[in-house]
């Protein structure tokens, strides 16, 4: 079903800021060769891999999975599913947890009008609604939404501290928010997090210098929006690690070309991880 370019919300391409215009470019270009890559699925994260045998489509449902669950997504819920992508997540969630409304934002169009045609085949569209928008200048009423939910894409945010006040404001309180986050591990400096090695296959760096901050940090900015209850977990050796382990043994059945990306995007991940680079799951309750 053909829909109108999607309507930007809380914010129009013009608004943004240099580095978000520079991730919505990334993000633009890297569609055309994700496919070739990591072979037709919706989910662009990661996964979470407790065991090597899955698919990459298996391991991103399990890390959304870990996310729903750990905001507690239940029957009825307000969802605000942020950083949506190609609506791989609010698919699951809405599969699985039975709540009333699903609403993602993204900020790449492409990833909206994809992400569209994705829920409405897989017979969603009446339940979950995806908006181009910006996850910092949310243009949602205060309390509206339950969860919370962002899977690993705030560490994309200018700035991530911008989207936290604005994820307390129109949560509900009480509401949660669940996320998957880059970040460096406690110990390590900034600027080494910084050095370049998160420069992206597309020539794009998709970090800024305002996110490069540990636990620690995360922990004060959650409290100082409003938040309580707040864990920050390391599950990187869940996540990252295993997913460039996956990167190689698909390199060892793909043809020359396609293993050398591979491999690269592998060696990518496993420098950043050595540099000190941590994959969390943040929960927090608003007060
Ligand atoms: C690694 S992908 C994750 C997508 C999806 N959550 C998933 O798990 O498949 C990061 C996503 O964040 C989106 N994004 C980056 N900056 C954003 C912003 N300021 N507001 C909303 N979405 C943003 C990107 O367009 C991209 O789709």
């Amino acid at each position: 079903m053909d829909r109108p370019t999607p309507k930007a919300r809380g914010g129009t391409p013009d608004q943004l800021t240099a580095h978000t215009r520079d991730v919505v470019t990334h993000y633009t270009a890297r569609h055309a060769f994700r496919e070739d890559l990591f072979g037709r699925q919706p989910f662009a994260n990661y996964g979470y891999w407790p065991s090597p045998d899955l698919s990459f489509e298996q391991a991103g449902e399990r890390l959304t999975a870990l996310v729903a669950e750990a905001a507690g997504v239940g029957s009825g819920d307000q969802v605000l599913d942020v950083g949506c992508g190609y609506g791989a997540n609010a698919v699951c969630y809405a599969r699985s947890y039975a709540p009333a409304r699903i609403v993602g934002i993204d900020i790449t169009e492409l990833r909206i009008t994809e992400g569209r045609r994705y829920v409405s085949e897989q017979g969603f569209d009446r339940l979950i609604d995806l908006q181009l928008g910006d996850a910092t200048r949310m243009n949602f009423g205060d309390g509206e939404f339950d969860r919370i939910l962002a899977v690993e894409c705030a560490f994309h945010f200018d700035t991530r501290r911008q989207f936290l006040d604005e994820a307390a404001r129109v949560l509900r309180s009480g509401g949660t928010l669940a996320l998957t986050d880059l970040i460096p591990c406690i110990g390590v400096d900034p600027q080494n997090y910084m050095n370049g090695y998160r420069a992206s296959a597309s020539g794009v760096c998709l970090d800024i210098a305002a996110n490069a901050y540990n636990a620690t940090t995360y922990t004060e900015y959650l409290q100082a929006a409003g938040f309580v209850d707040i864990r920050i977990d390391s599950i990187v050796d869940k996540t990252r690690r295993p997913f460039a382990q996956a990167l190689r043994r698909l390199a060892i059945s793909s043809a020359p070309a396609r293993a050398t990306a591979l491999l690269r995007v592998a060696e990518r991940i496993e420098r950043c991880c050595e540099a000190g680079e941590d994959y969390v799951l943040v929960v927090a309750r608003k007060a």
